[in-house]
């Protein structure tokens, strides 16, 4: 009889830039004030990459700390899924760019664009593909440089983003977090919330997009707040009810950094306590689809999880998307903090 195999993450990466953008920064940038953002976002800095950090090479770094922490080699790769709504050219894939940068000779690339839910969509796609056979390891990327679509002249959203990318490893076999199960949405109705409106086939570039600023992020901050709130909610639930847990065994909440007001809400509808919502919003503020990989890499580095303990992660974004995955921590050992 052929064993079930059950999707895993073995080994996480993740990367920052070096160069810090804080609040008193942004004060001297646009009218604004380090009280209104701490208080309105629970932001207090940001990392920006440099002109030659772009988006596959902070995906190669955050990569390179996940292989080697699996203590994998490149060639052992069978495919690459990379999440990003900065990719470095419109094509080909921030993933193939990766795949040869990393020598993974052996492994397909793709990329996969549902914004600050990227992670979560490349996280399912890849235990589908671990648990159908089909592959043995895959290395997924969530990389972001926000700094390159952001208008720093717009207060409304230029305080919210930064830059950075992590990267896991998953797997068949192995010591690590068991992927339960990944509940995803999307309501494409409401795609205009939260856009980049030029440059795309629709309205490609020209000198007046660039003049009107079109190719800069857009959003309507007050309506995606709302629906952020109600879609993770719901995604949380589906989540933990398909893996038949109770909301008590989550020991974890790991969400999506885009707001401390947000993900407040969230930890109260599910009673997580506040030292189980693992933040690093303060000091990256909200880096899209990487957000989640990066808060789950420092949560594994920063503390040790004991086996069976159920870990909660939850995103959403332009897309809309959403959606929520329960991993369960398992291993003879404790996590390797
Ligand atoms: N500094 C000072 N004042 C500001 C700033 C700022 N940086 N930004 C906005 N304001 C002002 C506004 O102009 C407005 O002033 P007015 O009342 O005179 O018009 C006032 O503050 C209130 O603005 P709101 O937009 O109503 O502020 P709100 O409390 O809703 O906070 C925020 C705005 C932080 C954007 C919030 O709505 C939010 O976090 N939304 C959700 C974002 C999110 O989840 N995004 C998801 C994913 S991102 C992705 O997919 C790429």
């Amino acid at each position: 009889m052929t064993k079930h195999r059950q999707a895993r993450i073995i080994a996480t990466g993740s990367y920052l830039p070096e160069r810090v953008l804080s609040n008193c920064d942004l004060e001297k940038m646009v009218e604004t004030t380090d009280e209104w953002i701490v208080t309105r976002t629970g932001m207090k800095e940001r990392r920006i990459a440099r002109p030659d950090e772009y988006t596959s090479e902070m995906g190669f770094h955050a990569a390179e700390r996940a292989l080697a922490a699996a203590g994998m080699a490149s060639e052992q790769l069978d495919l690459i899924l990379f999440a990003t709504i900065t990719p470095d050219f419109a094509f080909p894939s921030s993933a193939c760019l990766l795949q040869a940068r990393l020598k993974a000779v052996n492994a397909a690339a793709a990329d996969v664009q549902a914004a600050c839910t990227g992670y979560l969509y490349i996280l399912s796609q890849a235990k589908a593909y671990i648990e159908s056979g089909l592959y043995k390891n895959i290395l997924i990327v969530a990389s972001e440089k926000l700094s390159s679509i952001v208008n720093y002249e717009d207060r409304n959203t230029c305080v919210l983003f930064g830059d950075g990318a992590s990267a896991c490893i998953v797997s068949g076999e192995g010591d690590g977090l068991l992927v339960r199960d990944v509940c995803l949405g999307a309501d494409g109705e409401l795609a205009e919330l939260l856009m980049v409106p030029a440059g795309g086939s629709r309205k490609p570039a020209t000198q007046e997009t660039v003049c009107a600023k079109e190719h800069y992020l857009k959003m309507e901050g007050k309506e995606v707040f709302k629906h952020a709130v109600r879609r993770m909610e719901a995604a949380c639930k589906e989540c933990i009810d398909r893996v038949g847990l109770k909301e008590s065994e989550i020991s974890w909440l790991i969400p999506h950094q885009a707001n401390i007001r947000i993900i407040e809400a969230i930890a109260k509808r599910f009673e997580v306590p506040s030292d189980r919502v693992f933040l690093t919003i303060h000091k990256y503020g909200n880096t899209s689809a990487s957000s989640v990989g990066i808060a789950l890499d420092e949560l594994l580095k920063s503390c040790k999880l004991r086996s069976g303990e159920n870990l909660l992660l939850t995103a959403f974004g332009s897309g809309l998307t959403w959606g929520a995955s329960v991993l369960t921590w398992n291993c003879g050992e404790e996590s390797h903090a």
